[in-house]
């Protein structure tokens, strides 16, 4: 088990000034940040970033939607971060998402959910390594 995760704060969430908000529930949950960077995502690397969804029926919707505006990129540190974090930032579809989580807080849809937290420590190591390089992260 891993200590790492990767997490995006979403255009839709960057757009509606949450960074803040999502930051200070990341720090209350017991997450360190240890890298971090704003950044927008060209068509092209939101279609490489999501490519094993890509068979899926929302794939371009989801790749406009990645690239349409800013987002908070980071690694964050913290015992059981893979699973943990997925509990912090709740269900995909905020209508079922739990009281407190950040999705519930945050997001506006299942498409515009706010957030994004990887599903495994391999996936954690591979995105971590998509936005930031040996010199960017502690
Ligand atoms: S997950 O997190 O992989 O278990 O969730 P999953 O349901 O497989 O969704 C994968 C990513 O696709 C996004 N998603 C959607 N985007 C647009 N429209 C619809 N209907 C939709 N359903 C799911 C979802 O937010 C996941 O993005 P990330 O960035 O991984 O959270």
């Amino acid at each position: 088990m891993s200590n790492r995760t990767f997490t995006m704060i979403k255009p839709d969430a960057v757009g509606s000034n949450y960074i803040g908000g999502i930051l200070d529930k990341i720090n209350a949950g017991g997450f360190k940040i240890i890298a971090m960077k704003y950044t927008q995502l060209s068509k092209e690397q939101a279609g490489k970033f999501y490519e094993v969804h890509s068979a899926r029926p929302f794939y371009g919707e989801l790749v406009d939607f990645m690239s349409s505006g800013p987002i908070v990129a980071a690694i964050l540190e913290k015992d059981n971060a893979v699973a943990d974090f997925r509990t912090l930032i709740g269900a995909t579809n905020p209508a079922e998402a739990a009281e407190g989580t950040i999705r519930k807080q945050f997001a506006k849809s299942i498409g515009e959910n706010a957030v994004h937290g990887s599903d495994s420590d391999e996936n954690a190591k591979i995105e971590g390594d998509f936005f930031f390089s040996m010199t960017e992260r502690f």
